[in-house]
């Protein structure tokens, strides 16, 4: 039989997946990570060895799994958390623990890179504002706190690109995931030399940058002993877990928009010809279908605030799914249906890690509004729920301002595994919400781009199309859409009342 293999290096868990030519899945496995280190508020660290000891456990589960040997599988893609920093010395090795996408420290590097090169200018040659969550002012923050680090420096690699360097031995990025560095120049798809000559920046550690169906090297003698891969299989340089999860969503051609829960939560939309929020509100990235863009909205605390949720306070949650072989999060979301739609008035603010889309306040902290005495933890669970689902609504809103006609909107992640969040999605956004038949979302698009660049298929919009096919829609109902059109008016107006108090915090 032969297979493609498609590795998505997550936060929590590296998970691969085995499909087949025809594209089914015939076997995945996640293998978790140790939890994220988080030294101080709103810091994120995490050792990128351990990312390689989970994806190489996952790579030899899942070919056990599938009664496969290395000699099956065709390719391999990959698919990874995007935006941190992982700096290897001159004998290729990790210096320190990587400041992964959702850390907040680095506002005064973005502050000093406005300053020292303009925020105009870095607008102008990256397609964005530099934000906190990207990486460029962690390179910044750890030439300011960990000169030694920085001084041995030879190589900055992302989270998915370190994986694949030991997999292979080859350093590479891709379009997609070197876009969300603030160093690349989106709109030409070329490392944004001056301005990280204004920086100071060496260009030398940064690695070539390939098309996400580009092949990237081939699995090395060592790798293969390790993994149960065969030495020489080729594999793709891959994308960012959003470009991979839209292509896992066949998000590949222009009107089509989807949203992705994860830790994170992402609405993501294809752009033939590339645009930008002037505000920077959304991210302007390229994409991993060679030659185009997408634009994306993102809100850090998405599953995140029910993961914090489920380990801070819902320790009952666990202990019966425990007892009853269930997933605690399916006992939480029935849980939260059981509250009336809105809460009654209880709002949740999900910036838990601060926020990207719409508010770009890396300063922005989390919690409920307006409890009273009658309210349940039903409705802390189902507040919760919605708050997420309205910081999303803001994603939609700004990405149908840049000319994006949104029919329907294919969800996927953890979050849209549950029907009930899936139809309070439809209520919100105010539109259809459709599910795929393979619900793998960025596993499946690195599965797919390897397809695409190892003989599978002859591009990725064709390996989409052979493969994607639409499993049901949820329709929203006018009554609720009215019902948290008010809601999620009130939401929008908690932000601007508790912005300068969170400064203070
Ligand atoms: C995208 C982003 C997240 C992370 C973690 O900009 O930060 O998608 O990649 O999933």
């Amino acid at each position: 039989m032969k297979y493609w293999l498609g590795i998505d290096i997550g936060t929590g868990g590296s998970r691969a997946l085995l499909v087949d030519a025809s594209g089914k899945v015939a076997s995945g496995v996640t293998v978790a990570h140790r939890d994220m280190r988080m030294e101080h508020p709103m810091w994120a660290e995490q050792d990128p060895d351990d990312w390689v000891r989970a994806a190489f456990e996952a790579i030899r589960l899942v070919l056990a799994r599938a009664d496969a040997s290395g000699e099956d599988v065709a390719g391999v893609g990959f698919s990874g958390q995007m935006h941190g920093l992982v700096l290897l010395d001159a004998n290729h090795k990790v210096l320190r623990p990587a400041l992964i996408w959702c850390d907040q420290r680095s506002q005064a590097q973005v502050d000093w890179m406005n300053q020292t090169a303009g925020a105009d200018f870095i607008l102008q040659q990256t397609a964005n504002p530099v934000l906190t969550g990207f990486t460029a002012p962690k390179l910044l923050w750890v030439r300011d706190h960990d000169p030694a680090s920085y001084e041995k420096t030879r190589t900055m690699l992302l989270p998915k690109d370190y994986v694949r360097f030991r997999l292979t031995g080859d350093f590479a990025q891709d379009v997609s995931d070197a876009s969300g560095t603030a160093l690349y120049d989106v709109v030409h798809r070329r490392w944004a030399g001056p301005l990280i000559s204004k920086i100071g920046v060496d260009q030398k550690i940064l690695p070539a940058v390939l098309e996400s169906s580009d092949l990237a090297g081939e699995i090395s003698e060592i790798a293969a002993k390790e993994t149960g891969l065969k030495a020489g299989t080729p594999v793709v340089a891959g994308a960012g877990d959003q470009a991979a999860s839209a292509v896992g969503n066949g998000i590949v051609e222009a009107g089509l928009v989807s949203c992705t829960i994860g830790t994170s939560g992402v609405v993501f939309s294809h752009m033939d010809e590339v645009a930008y929020d002037p505000t920077g509100r959304v991210h302007t990235f390229c994409h991993a279908v060679p030659g185009k863009w997408h634009v994306m909205g993102v809100t850090q605390g998405a599953g995140l605030s029910l993961q914090w949720f489920r380990n801070q306070l819902g320790g009952e949650f666990v202990t019966r799914a425990a007892q009853e072989n269930v997933d605690p999060y399916d006992l939480m979301m029935k849980e939260a249906s059981s509250a009336p739609a809105t809460s009654e008035g209880l709002y949740w603010l999900p910036y838990l890690m601060g926020e990207r889309t719409p508010h770009l306040d890396a300063y922005a902290r989390g919690g409920w509004i307006g409890l009273t005495a009658k309210h349940t933890r039903a409705h802390l669970l189902r507040s919760m729920i919605e708050g997420v689902s309205y910081s999303l609504k803001d994603c939609l809103e700004i990405v149908e301002s840049l000319g994006v006609e949104v029919q329907a909107v294919r969800a996927s992640g953890g979050g849209a595994k549950s029907p009930f969040w899936r139809g309070m999605l439809a209520n919100i956004f105010g539109c259809p919400i459709t599910t795929l038949e393979t619900q793998e979302g960025s596993a499946y698009g690195a599965a797919l781009l390897a397809m695409s660049g190892t003989g599978g298929f002859s591009s990725v919009p064709e390996a989409c199309s052979a493969t994607i096919q639409v499993k049901d829609q949820v329709e929203p109902q006018p009554e609720q859409i009215q019902a948290y059109a008010v809601g999620h008016r009130a939401y929008q107006a908690l932000y601007p009342a508790l912005k300068d108090s969170f400064r203070s915090a």
